[in-house]
C-alpha cells in the first residue's frame, strides 16, 4: 500500500510533538484523524480533526469511527497526548493521580484497543507510543516526576508485550522515548536546565521526535522498539 493510502491517528495533536507528527504525515501523502481537547477543526480533505479528551472511551470510539467511516482504515496510531506533573512524591494528590493514570494509561488504553481491532480485521497495523527517557527511564534527583514515570513507563513495558502479542498478526508496536523536547510543556526559562541533562548539550526538536516515528513507520522488521531520542542520555551521563 503506498503511503498516500494510508490512515493515522494522532492524539495530541493540538501542538508540540503531535502537531509535527500531523503535518509530517499529511506531507507524506496519509490521511489524518487528529485528536486533543481544543483542536481547532480545519477543513483539509486528508485532515480530520477531533475535538475530545482521549482519556474517555467515548472519544476513543469517535476517532475509530471516524478514521473508518472518513477514511475506511486504521494503518497507524501515535499515542501521543500526554501529562506531566513534576513534583515530590507525597504531595500528589488523588485528583492529580486519578488525571495522569487517565490521560497516560486510559489514553492508550481506549484508543488502542479499539485500533488493534482494525488492524485485526485488516490484518496489519502499527501503533507508536509517545513515552519518555529521562523520566521513565532516567529519574532525576532534581525533578521528581514519580507519577510520569509510572505511566510512562507502563506504556513502555505494554509496547513490548503488545509487540510479542500481535507479531504474527501483522501488527507493530513501538515507542519513542524522548529527551526533553523543545515543546510549549517546557518554559522557556527552562531551556539552558534542560539543555544540559542531555550528553549531546542540547534540547531535542520536534523534528527529532517526528523523524523517529517516521523511522519506525518505515521500519517492517522492527517491533517491539523503545527508541530513544534524547542526545545520549539513555546511555550515560
Ligand atoms: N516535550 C518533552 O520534553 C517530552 C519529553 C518526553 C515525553 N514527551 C511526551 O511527548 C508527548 C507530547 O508532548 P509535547 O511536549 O508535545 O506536549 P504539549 O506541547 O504539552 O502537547 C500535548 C498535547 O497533548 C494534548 N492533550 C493533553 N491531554 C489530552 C487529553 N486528555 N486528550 C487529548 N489530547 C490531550 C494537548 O492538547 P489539548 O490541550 O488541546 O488537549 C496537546 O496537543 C507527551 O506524551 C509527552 O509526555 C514530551
Amino acid at each position: 500500500m503506498s503511503s498516500e493510502e494510508k490512515v493515522a491517528i494522532v492524539t495530541g495533536a493540538s501542538q508540540g510533538i503531535g502537531a509535527g507528527i500531523v503535518q509530517r504525515f499529511l506531507t507524506k501523502g496519509y490521511r489524518v484523524v487528529a485528536c486533543s481537547r481544543k483542536i481547532a477543526t480545519k477543513s483539509q480533505p486528508n485532515l480530520i480533526e477531533i475535538a475530545g479528551d482521549i482519556s474517555q472511551p467515548e472519544t476513543a470510539s469517535r476517532v475509530i469511527e471516524t478514521a473508518r467511516e472518513r477514511f475506511g482504515r486504521v494503518d497507524t496510531l501515535v499515542n501521543n497526548a500526554g501529562a506531566f506533573l513534576p513534583k515530590p512524591f507525597t504531595e500528589y494528590t488523588e485528583s492529580e493521580f486519578a488525571t495522569l493514570l487517565q490521560v497516560n494509561l486510559g489514553g492508550f488504553f481506549h484508543v488502542s484497543q479499539r485500533a488493534i481491532g482494525e488492524m485485526l480485521r485488516q490484518a496489519s497495523g502499527h501503533i507508536v507510543n509517545i513515552t519518555s527517557s529521562l523520566v521513565a527511564e532516567q529519574p532525576l534527583k532534581s525533578v521528581p516526576a514519580a507519577l510520569t514515570a509510572i505511566t510512562k513507563g507502563g506504556v513502555n513495558a505494554i509496547t513490548r508485550a503488545l509487540a510479542i502479542e500481535y507479531a504474527d498478526k501483522g501488527i507493530r508496536v513501538n515507542a519513542v522515548a524522548p529527551g526533553a523536547i523543545r515543546t510549549p510543556m517546557h518554559s522557556s526559562d527552562t531551556h539552558v536546565f534542560l539543555a544540559a541533562l542531555h550528553p549531546m548539550g542540547r534540547m531535542g526538536d520536534i523534528h527529532d521526535v517526528v523523524d523517529a516515528v517516521l523511522y519506525l513507520e518505515n521500519a517492517p522488521f522492527i517491533t517491539g522498539e523503545i527508541l530513544h531520542v534524547d542526545g545520549g542520555a539513555n546511555a550515560g551521563r
